[in-house]
């Protein structure tokens, strides 16, 4: 075994990972555009863009470019007092994409901080305004990252059991199914009436660590719709379907109703920095203008803002701005929407969908989808001997690819797909 090896196995402890039986972990040394390289000269196809953060392609030249540039000039700030170009810069940047009527960007860390400020933002909106509002809906299944907050939302399952009696109580609905009924929303607006809730957080369109399950935008306009009427804040938990993934920038773009706050990191510095952001429309940031300094949002990170990874998303965004990436998007959507179609008539029983660059087969297996499936890891280790990093959502196959990734590596590892399915 490698000294690298050993040491990690002697001084690491990774994440999501059981600690007796994980696999010897592949020491990368190298990645560029859609590969990683490890030290025994293997070209791995990065399948999953690297959970779902890299966009334009591994030690892209123009990001690794701005980024060495700002780490000439300077790496980091505080942000409370002061400000950087950066960050301003790409505030007003972001709120161009951003859902209609957002105004205001808050800076956080990752996934799980955007959305501890979104929970906590929504909850002091109703408290400033003195208004006893607590308790949030969110959908069944959901995954909002793993803060206790981020865990209260999500759905109550392996990842968060030995916290149950410490998260807060939420109501949970099912997300609707394609045919739903008009009790399905009559029961939601009665559950509005009864709870009063202060707001409603949700994966627009793709609930992604559920298993890549996706529901449909005029249901999810409705039951924002229905929400406005109540005054229920509304949170788009853009973390995963941000930058493309669902063929348009945001998830929020299908749809008419627009979020009060969203929360988006992964994609937003391409994959090079940890960096989150909570945007909210100018009612919410109102309700915290006061003379009153209690009412001040109490809340921020070391590294908020920081100008490094400022600099990665701003750069990041120069490419997703250009014509060249919304090709790519829309060439991985065809090539999936392909392959779906021929599978499809393969494996009539197997349940396959895509969105945008999204691609997802649910392996039908006893005790139904969950991530603890053991089915999960002989797919991992079936796609590593094709040279393909795949991480299955237990038994959901998925594919999130970077949008550099080839036509020719595409092919390929559908044809793997085809090759695991008939074996
Ligand atoms: C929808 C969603 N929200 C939040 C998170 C948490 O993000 P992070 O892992 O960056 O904390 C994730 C992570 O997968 C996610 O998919």
């Amino acid at each position: 075994m490698q000294e690298i090896i050993r040491k990690d196995l002697r001084h690491v402890w990774h994440p999501f990972t059981h600690l007796k039986y994980a696999e010897t972990p592949v020491n990368i040394i190298k990645s560029e555009g859609a590969y990683y390289f490890s030290d025994d000269g293997r070209k791995i196809i990065d399948a999953i863009s690297s959970w779902w953060v890299n966009l334009h392609g591994h030690c892209h030249p123009y990001i690794s470019e701005q980024v060495s540039r700002q780490l000439q000039t300077n790496e980091h700030s505080i942000f409370s007092g002061f400000t950087h170009p950066g960050a301003v810069t790409l505030a007003e940047r972001l709120l161009k994409h951003l859902p209609a009527g957002q105004e205001r960007i808050f800076f956080s860390d990752d996934g799980s901080t955007s959305v501890e400020v979104a929970l906590k933002m929504a909850l002091q909106y109703w408290y400033n305004k003195g208004d006893n509002r607590r308790l949030f809906i969110a959908f069944e299944n959901a995954y909002h990252g793993d803060t206790f907050g981020g865990m209260s939302v999500g759905a109550r399952n392996v990842f968060n059991q030995a916290f149950s009696s410490q998260l807060f109580d939420v109501v949970h609905i099912p997300i609707p199914a394609s045919d739903e009924s008009e009790d399905y929303f009559e029961q939601f607006e009665k559950m509005l009436r009864h709870h009063v809730p202060a707001a409603f957080i949700f994966e627009p369109l793709v609930q992604g660590a559920a298993g890549m399950q996706m529901y449909e935008a005029r249901h999810l306009n409705r039951l924002m719709q229905l929400c406005r009427k109540h005054e229920v804040i509304r949170i788009a938990d853009e973390v995963m379907t941000g930058f493309g993934r669902t063929g348009k920038f945001f998830a929020n773009d299908y749809l008419e109703e627009k979020a009060d706050i969203t929360c988006i990191s992964k994609g937003l510095t391409g994959g090079y920095m940890p960096l989150g952001i909570t945007s909210c429309a100018g009612f919410i940031y109102e309700a915290y203008l006061s003379e009153d300094k209690t009412k001040t949002f109490f809340h921020g990170h070391s590294y908020t803002a920081n100008p490094t990874a400022c600099a990665a998303a701003l750069a990041s965004l120069d490419l997703m701005e250009k014509q060249d990436t919304a090709n790519h998007i829309f060439r991985i959507q065809g090539l999936h929407e392909n392959y779906l179609r021929f599978f499809r008539k393969f494996y009539p029983h197997i349940p396959a969908r895509s969105l945008g660059t999204i691609l997802a087969f649910e392996i039908p297996a006893e005790g139904g989808t969950h991530y603890l499936n053991p089915l999960g890891e002989s797919i991992s280790s079936f796609f590593m001997s094709k040279n393909i990093l795949i991480r299955p959502l237990g038994n959901v196959l998925y594919l999130v690819p970077p949008y550099c990734i080839s036509n020719h590596d595409l092919e390929y590892i559908y044809s793997c797909i085809s090759e695991f399915f008939s074996a």
